[in-house]
């Protein structure tokens, strides 16, 4: 549930990033098949897609809607604003008035809706690398956005808790989605902290983005309780706090399908306690 709100999202929802084409720029190579992902994802339960309009750009978006809209009441779309793509496709800040208001508005029109349901200010960091830096004056511009209706919750993204704290000053905050998994354990004491206010903690690259997870304790795990690695590094994620709602991404119907069963895996304690050591022996 996000706060204040009646919005109750699945654990599981789904990430659109790997909808665009490679390198998260222009077109996938099959439209048909990424329109198919998404009504599956819908048809076998996911109420919470996360995207953003500089995925393609604006093409992850326009998919999206082609392929779900009218979109069913309840699903929530999460997008991020804060980032442009230059024709190298690189990812640059866009955190001026007039950039954030225009990025709201672009994916307002690209997804086809009238207000947005959570839109995430992606912070960009030293290089894209999570830093510390006030959010006020963008954060204030986006929460002018939500007064006049276009977005319904505020959430966060790369932040420290130092940047979360600063940002509670300023507007409710419902949602954070920084980078965690089973090998990047930062954010362990903001997830504890997140859940004891009811904050939901969306970790990105849940199976390792572009550097995907690799450990023999995962295999080992996986082979033991016949699910795949992929599944025990999300059922990992599901089991250590219960804010944690995941949205792995993925281009293929067979990889959602077994990314989604990773909700009904039981993990034993043995095991959380063998996965627990691998980010103590985690390269990068
Ligand atoms: N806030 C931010 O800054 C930020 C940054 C990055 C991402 N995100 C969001 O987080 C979401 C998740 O991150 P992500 O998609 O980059 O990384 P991810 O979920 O960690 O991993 C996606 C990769 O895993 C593969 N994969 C997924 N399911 C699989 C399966 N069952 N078996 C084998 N391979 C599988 C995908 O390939 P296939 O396509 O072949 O399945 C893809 O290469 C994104 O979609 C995006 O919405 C946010």
């Amino acid at each position: 549930m996000l706060p204040n709100s009646s919005i109750t999202l699945k654990r599981i929802g789904y990430g659109a990033m790997q909808l665009a084409g490679k390198g998260v720029w222009g077109p996938p190579r099959d439209v048909d098949a990424a329109v198919a992902v998404l009504r599956e994802a819908v048809e076998i339960g996911v109420n919470h897609i996360d995207t953003s309009d500089i995925y393609g750009p604006h093409i992850t978006n326009q998919i999206i809607r082609q392929a779900l809209h009218p979109y069913p009441e309840d699903l929530v779309i999460v997008t991020k604003v804060g980032a442009f793509r230059p024709e190298d496709g690189s990812w640059m800040p866009a955190m001026s008035r007039q950039e954030l208001t225009e990025a709201v508005h672009d994916n307002l029109r690209n997804l086809g809706l009238d207000a947005i349901d959570v839109v995430n200010l992606r912070m960009m960091g030293d290089n894209n690398e999570r830093s510390e830096g006030s959010l006020a004056e963008p954060l204030t511009t986006l929460a002018e956005l939500k007064k006049q209706g276009l977005i319904r919750h505020l959430g966060l993204s790369n932040v420290t808790p130092t940047q979360f704290a600063e940002a509670q000053t300023i507007t409710e905050i419902a949602c954070v989605q920084n980078q965690y998994n089973l090998a990047h354990r930062e954010d362990d004491a903001f997830i504890a902290d997140l859940a004891q206010q009811g904050i939901a903690y969306v970790p990105f690259f849940p199976l390792g983005g572009f550097n995907p997870l690799q450990s023999s304790a995962l295999n080992a795990a996986a082979n033991s309780l016949g699910a795949t690695p992929i599944q025990v590094a999300l059922a990992w994620l599901l089991e250590r706090s219960p804010n944690i709602l995941l949205i792995p991404g993925t281009s293929s119907v067979e990889h959602l399908r077994e990314n989604l069963k990773a909700a009904d895996l039981q993990l034993p304690p043995q095991t959380i306690k063998e996965l627990d050591e691998i980010a103590a022996t985690a390269v990068g």
